[in-house]
């Protein structure tokens, strides 16, 4: 017989980065690390496993193309350490199961957006695999879609071990909402495992609007570039020592709190650190682009004119290892964003692969708006030659869906 189950998970963005290691084969963090899970609606990858004893050798593909498994590689590893849970959790307790532990896997993975986007498919790609092969393992039960009343399985922490393995942020897709990676003490690495700090449900009008500002793909990887960092920069010492432990605290209370000034404060400053121990590294790597950073001085601007106005942030800009901002806002902000965005950028929507996520929440097609009261309009207009190419807008989204089992 074949076995298979096919799931899925979600992308999710930092609002403080996870960035260094301390132990670069289990893949354990010098500091803590919280993030956003955005909704598998618009951004998600899909992985179905089989498992049979007639494959003969275990097989991966993504987006349709097979790749080598190195052994002894974080696939690899992964993959032992399902194969230990099955046969520990599940084939010694009941010696009537089959041994799918001992049988061979053929594995596909699909992104529903295109990896050229830049966005962290690692992270998505890794907890899918994570979720659909524990499932087939009888490890876990992620819930059936569509789910109406999701909560993660109590050992969704637990496969956060394995999904780390494959690529440290990817344990923090397997929960919905607002998840924790906390960094843990242990040299074996049993204690660094994300924890969910709010599920989705519970701050449904914070969206997200990912600008794609390159879609090509980036200079230096995050793995690279964070190891090239712990190794020169002195910023990072302090970053991990003096920084991230409180701002960890503080962001935690202000997402249970929903106090959006204060999430949007931390996360920008985040953003920025990480970029300045980026910068700090030698020879220094550089992530964002004039693009990134006129992006940056046009949310500080609507900022800056929201808070003479109301006493009030009105969105926070996130940057990974690439020139894509994500902005954070409440829903109903995102119509001004976007028509503030078109002042500055042509953005050509019937060009752009992401037109349909406009549709999706009811923003239709827009044009640009006069700007806010006291807005500087000179505010840096230094990208003649380069653009956004693409906006998605996405809301807070739930953790891995079992799609379907055979
Ligand atoms: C800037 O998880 O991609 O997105 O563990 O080496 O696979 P590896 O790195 P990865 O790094 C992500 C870095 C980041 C910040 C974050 O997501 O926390």
């Amino acid at each position: 017989p074949v076995y298979q189950v096919t799931a899925s998970a979600p992308v999710n963005i930092a609002c403080i980065k996870y960035w260094g290691k301390r132990d670069t084969t289990l893949i354990l963090p010098t500091n803590s690390s919280l993030s956003v899970t955005l909704s598998q609606d618009n951004l998600r990858s899909t992985t179905t496993s089989r498992s049979s004893s007639s494959f003969e050798k275990t097989r991966l593909w993504l987006n349709g193309v097979e790749e080598v498994i190195k052994p002894g590689a974080r696939l690899d590893r992964c993959l032992a350490e399902l194969r230990r849970m099955r046969k520990e959790n599940v084939e010694d307790k009941d010696p009537s199961v089959p041994k799918l532990s001992t049988w061979n896997l053929h594995i596909a993975s699909y992104n529903n957006f295109p990896t050229a986007a830049g966005l962290a498919s690692s992270a998505s790609g890794f907890a899918a695999l994570t979720a659909s092969v524990a499932a087939l393992y009888g490890l876990n039960a992620f819930p059936q879609h569509p789910s109406s009343s999701y909560s993660p399985p109590a050992d969704a922490s637990q496969l956060s071990l394995i999904a780390r393995q494959g690529s440290g942020s990817a344990c923090r897709s397997l929960f919905g909402g607002f998840v924790a990676w906390e960094m843990g003490k242990d040299s074996n690495g049993r204690d660094s495992l994300a924890i969910q700090v709010a599920p989705e449900s519970h701050w449904p009008s914070l969206h997200a609007l990912i600008c794609v500002v390159n879609s090509g793909k980036k200079g230096t990887s995050s793995t690279a570039g964070m190891q090239e960092t712990v190794l020169t920069s002195e910023l990072l010492k302090s970053r991990i020592k003096d920084v991230v432990p409180s701002r960890m605290s503080s962001i935690t209370q202000a997402i249970l709190a929903k106090d959006f000034d204060s999430f949007a404060k931390i996360t920008m400053q985040d953003s920025n650190q990480f970029h300045a121990v980026c910068l700090d590294t030698f020879p220094p790597i550089f992530y964002l682009n004039d693009v990134s950073r006129a992006i940056i001085a046009i949310i500080t601007e609507l900022n800056r004119v929201s808070v003479e106005a109301t006493g009030h942030l009105v969105a926070a800009y996130t940057f990974d290892a690439g020139p894509n901002a994500v902005i954070y806002t409440e829903s109903e902000n995102i119509k001004t964003i976007i028509q503030l965005l078109l002042n500055y950028f042509p953005i050509d929507f019937a060009a752009s692969p992401f037109n349909d996520s406009f549709q999706l929440f009811g923003v239709g097609h827009p044009s640009a708006a006069p700007f806010p009261k006291g807005f500087n309009e000179n505010v840096s207009r230094v990208w003649e030659k380069d653009s956004i190419k693409g906006l998605i807008h996405t809301k807070i989204g739930d953790g891995p869906r079992v799609l379907g089992e055979e």
